[in-house]
């Protein structure tokens, strides 16, 4: 029997970043290379600075030689950026989430943020949820449009009568909101087939304006249900329940704050993986939590959300769904055996550092067809 050697060969831009970036960047990347065997790819990377770890060397937080490698590669692999609580205003650190994240969003026309809502069963005791309520799990997607709204419009200070007015402009374009509706479909078309619109109608022309181009995609899309709830009431039924919904649309602030609250819920910041994708499904894939600088360099951080960032790029970015599926079973498989980082850990069960869970979940993957 012939075997193809090699499938597909991918590039991929490493930016691990700060604080715990590095550490649970090491544990994804030995996950792909297990992948890499298994299924037969060549996965390359391309290592560069971003953040803190940046300034140090270039003075800049995303330094022009990191986007040249991004632009270069397959795919944006992230870690996290920022520095310490007690540093904030250090040059070093000051503005370092903005400029790196918000620039590589810009550079690349990230405007699909995809951030799973996860909560595997194993964990059901760690949610912040009561158990009546998580009992069966929870498997929400949260998508946030990532390139409009507040964040890019106009910011400014001025002076006006003797006293200092800020303001920020929040402003959505037809074309913003097509782009994101059409890809909510297309993932409502693969889950259970409901979109549920979020915004704040009662107040704001940007949320009139995504309902009547929502309303357009209902007409045409009678197999996906759509349906509108201002983002306060939203916040409530997250935490009521959260099985209520199955892909949350938002706008890029409503989807900042709902993609936070939604994160407590799957028992761990450091569970949560999310990916920012373009029109031509090139992305960048990392976890929510931050750089956890207070629990850096020590072995201790989870790298799950790390290792299930780097499924989604398979899965988005290069088209590997079986792949990406192989890596989140073996992450089952090894928190239904019990062994667990600190910030999952109960008593009774098996406490091991970053680099075990990353060895026990190489391990576990195997290629099932
Ligand atoms: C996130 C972060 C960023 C955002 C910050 C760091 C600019 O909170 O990715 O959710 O607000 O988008
Ligand atoms: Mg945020």
């Amino acid at each position: 029997m012939f075997r193809i050697i090699f499938f597909m060969q991918k590039k991929i831009a490493v930016l691990a970043g700060d604080g715990i970036g590095p550490e649970v960047m090491r544990e994804a990347i030995k996950v792909l290379d297990k992948i890499a065997v298994i299924f037969d790819h060549k996965f390359l990377y391309n290592e560069e600075l971003v953040g803190g770890a940046a300034y140090d060397v270039y003075g800049e937080h995303l330094p022009q030689k990191t986007l040249d490698a991004c632009s270069d590669c397959d795919a944006i692999l992230f870690g996290s950026v920022g520095g310490p609580v007690d540093k904030q205003t250090e040059k070093k650190w000051q503005g370092v989430e903005k400029n790196a994240l918000l620039g590589l969003r810009k550079k690349f026309n990230l405007y699909a943020n995809l951030r799973p809502i996860y909560l595997y069963k194993p964990l059901i005791e760690l949610s912040v949820l009561k158990n009546n309520i998580v009992e069966n799990g929870v498997d929400v997607m949260i998508l946030r449009e990532l390139t409009g709204g507040i964040y890019f419009g106009e910011h400014k200070t001025y002076m006006d009568n003797g006293e200092e007015v800020a303001i920020d402009i929040m402003s959505y374009k037809e074309s913003e909101i097509r782009r994101i509706i059409k890809l909510a479909v297309e993932i409502a078309e693969k889950r259970n087939k409901k979109i549920t619109v979020v915004d704040k109608a009662n107040v704001l022309d940007c949320s009139l304006l995504w309902r009547k181009i929502t309303k357009e995609f209902a007409q045409k899309n009678k197999n996906v249900d759509f349906e509108f709830m201002y983002v306060d009431n939203a916040a409530m039924q997250l935490m009521k329940n959260p099985n209520y919904f199955d892909v949350l649309l938002t706008e890029n602030m409503f989807g900042d704050i709902l993609s936070d609250l939604g994160s407590v819920i799957s028992g761990s910041l450091g569970m949560a993986p999310s990916a920012s994708l373009n029109d031509k499904n090139f992305g960048l894939f990392e976890p929510i939590g931050g750089s956890a600088q207070d629990i850096a360099g020590i072995n201790i951080a989870n790298p799950i959300a790390q290792i299930l960032s780097a499924a989604l790029m398979l899965k988005y970015s290069f088209s590997m769904i079986k792949e990406g599926e192989a890596i989140e079973n073996a992450v089952i498989n090894v928190l239904e055996k019990g062994i667990r980082t600190g910030d999952i850990y109960r008593e009774g069960l098996r406490k091991v550092r970053t680099m075990e869970m990353g060895d026990y979940i190489a391990e576990a993957i195997v290629r099932d067809h």
